[in-house]
């Protein structure tokens, strides 16, 4: 093995793995990478091996962990954070943050909460809340930042509307969520369950609308006492907030940065939209947005000829694992036409694999449709390797998206 690769670096195409992953790739399916504290962790790279990892109890998810690797100081120090802030933090990452049995329960939690048929009924509202930003863009002109002006705020309002938060409480929301991580944390956590407790009170909730109205079925068939209800609630709908919104927002920006960059494929689609669901998993498989997986060993464990030892950071490289030559033909190529384009590992695998998963792909194709349908001249303002990327992170955004129409 040759020198450990820093870990992680910029891309500098959005939707391309960053060229200093290149050891990485040649190195496949495991390498030594070094953080930014100057701690080694392993790389996993290889498609066959994450699906054997990340299956493997051994493979733990327990953010507690002193040994957890992170990515960058600012997730440092986040884990230095007062003991309020650390509380909500400790709610927020129960789930993706904790090994079985405590996940287990908790997943099921999550799971039953997408009752058959809620994504399908929100697609209407989805649709609804893709159009009035749309139109809001339309109505400022060219060019604008297809971020701003759309991926983020779709993402944001469809989140909240499959959660649940009626749309003129909306803005109060987003407010209270951003402010959960400041210093008034415990405060604005209060005030969040009283408004819960408030809006349940309100009306009766129907499974079938949202998550909130599953959940108050869900949680009270678990016998949680009355006065611990909408805290128990409040908890699950911030966990998908927080792990719905950049993820979603993230992949249908740099995915239209990938669209716009391949004009055949893209003109492919608009004459066929039926291809758009297929198109969304080859997109999701190509920007891999979520590019640094997290683990920590909780064992010893052979594989791949070597040892991850109890302790050892391992970091799964999405975008590097989603392009491994063993499992793809033309990685590099944007094809939905492949045999199966949902194959991928852009929404994690085993235990831990993205819950709203059904969700992610319904706003993308909505978003994507609504792009398509009404902007029959998008393009971008700039070339794709002029489009800024947020630097320093495992975890894929821009800075912006310049688009013309
Ligand atoms: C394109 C958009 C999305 C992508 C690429 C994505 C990706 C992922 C990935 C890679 C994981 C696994 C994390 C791990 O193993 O540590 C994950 C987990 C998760 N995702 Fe998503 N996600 C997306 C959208 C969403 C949405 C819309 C929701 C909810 C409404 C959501 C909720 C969750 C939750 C709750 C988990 C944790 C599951 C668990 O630990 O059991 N995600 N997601």
């Amino acid at each position: 093995m040759t020198d450990a690769v820093a870990f992680p670096q910029d891309r500098t195409c959005p939707y391309r793995p960053a060229p200093g992953y290149r050891p990485l790739a040649e190195q496949r399916p495991l390498s030594r990478i070094t953080l930014y504290d100057g701690r080694e962790a392993w790389a996993v790279t290889g498609y066959a091996l994450t699906r054997l990892l990340l299956a493997d109890p051994r493979i733990s998810s327990d953010h507690t962990n002193p040994a957890w690797p992170v990515a960058n100081a600012a997730a440092a120090a986040a884990r230095e954070f007062g003991a309020d802030q650390k509380k909500v933090i400790s709610l927020l990452t129960a789930l993706v943050g904790v090994d079985d049995p405590e996940h287990r329960v908790r997943r099921e939690l999550a799971e039953a909460c997408f009752t058959p048929g809620l994504v399908d009924a929100l697609r209407p509202k989805i649709r609804e809340v893709a159009d009035r930003h749309l139109d809001a863009m339309v109505s400022r002109g060219a060019p604008a930042d297809l971020v701003q002006a759309f991926a983020s705020p779709v993402a944001l309002v469809a989140l909240y509307e499959t959660l649940g938060i009626p749309r003129e409480d909306q803005e109060y929301f987003k407010q209270k969520t951003q402010q959960l991580f400041g210093p008034q944390a415990r405060a604005i956590h209060e005030e969040l369950v009283t408004y819960l407790a408030e809006l349940i009170g309100k009306r009766p909730q129907q499974p079938g609308e949202s998550l909130l109205g599953a959940l108050v079925t869900l949680v009270a068939e678990r016998g949680t006492p009355a006065d611990a209800v909408p805290a128990e609630i409040l908890q699950m709908l911030l966990i998908m907030l927080v792990s719905g919104h950049h993820t979603t927002s993230s992949s249908i920006a740099i995915g239209a940065s990938a669209l716009l960059h391949h004009p055949e494929r893209l003109a492919g689609l608009r004459a066929d939209p039926s291809l758009v669901p297929a198109a969304v998993d080859e997109l999701t498989r190509l920007v891999s947005v979520t590019d640094g997986v997290q683990r920590v060993a909780a064992e010893d464990i052979e594989v791949a000829g070597t040892t991850i030892a109890k302790g050892d950071g391992v970091f799964f490289v999405l975008s590097l694992i989603n392009r491994d030559p063993e499992h793809y033909a033309r990685p590099e190529d944007l094809d939905w036409d492949r045999p199966a384009p949902d194959d991928h590992v852009g929404y994690g695998f085993g235990p831990h694999r993205c819950v709203g998963v059904d969700l992610a792909r319904a706003i993308m194709e909505i978003a994507f449709r609504t792009l398509l349908e009404r902007l029959p001249g998008l393009r971008l303002a700039v070339a794709a390797d002029e489009i800024p990327v947020q630097p320093g992170e495992s975890f894929q955004g821009l800075v912006e998206l310049p688009v013309a129409w």
